[in-house]
């Protein structure tokens, strides 16, 4: 089972509201993809960072694409969005509050209809190297590309690039850093995260 937790950095999605969002929202859509989202908690974590940084109306033009190899990752995520109370203990109280609801089992809670009808999940392989659309705003991969090989990373990169629309961004973790045969395609927005926007 894949290693993933809600609102695992928090601190670089918080970035992303800050120096992406104010261009995303200039679109009709606001189209991202979390490519290599293991069981849920980190698209369900971006949609909800979004929707305490937008109002309600705006909100509902969110689209997140979600994508894993390894679809037994999803089960009855993708139609249910229920997770045990142990998964959820890292949530910051005020935001469990807003967004999760009993599922009337023991211990079990499930994510609100307004952020679970966000996201869309998908199988999809990274290295397919065939980007799922080519009108992205943001591609978020986190802790993903770290099992690749460089000579992949490079062209995994390169594919996120043509999946992007002009000035759209691409969000990696922290120890990920930009191969240099991908610098000229990308200009890090922040020092503090690795966001990078399309150039
Ligand atoms: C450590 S988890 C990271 C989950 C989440 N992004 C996070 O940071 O919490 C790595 C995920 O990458 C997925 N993965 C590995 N190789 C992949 C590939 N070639 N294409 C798509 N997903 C892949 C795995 O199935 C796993 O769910």
């Amino acid at each position: 089972m894949a290693f993933t937790f809600f609102f695992r950095d928090q601190q670089t999605l918080d970035l992303m509201a800050e120096y992406a969002l104010p261009a995303l929202k200039q679109n009709r859509y606001i189209r991202i993809w979390d490519a290599g989202c293991a069981m849920g908690p980190e698209p369900y974590t971006i949609a909800i960072i979004l929707r305490e940084n937008m109002g309600k109306f705006l909100f509902r033009n969110v689209r997140i694409t979600a994508s894993d190899i390894d679809e037994s990752n999803f089960g009855d995520i993708i139609s249910e969005a229920v997770y045990p109370e142990e998964q959820l203990k890292r949530i910051p109280a005020e935001i469990f509050q807003r967004y999760f609801e009993p599922n009337g089992q023991p211990d079990q809670f499930r994510l609100c209809d307004e952020i679970r009808t966000a996201v869309q999940f998908q199988r999809h392989d990274l290295l397919s190297l065939q980007p799922v659309r080519t009108d992205f705003g943001l591609i978020v991969c986190k802790n993903v590309l770290l099992h690749f090989t460089q000579e992949q990373r490079i062209e995994v990169i390169r594919m996120f690039h043509s999946a992007l629309v002009d000035g759209g961004f691409f969000l990696t973790e922290q120890t990920q850093k930009l191969p240099p045969e991908c610098e000229s395609l990308f200009r890090q927005v922040t020092q503090a995260a690795q966001i990078f926007q399309k150039i």
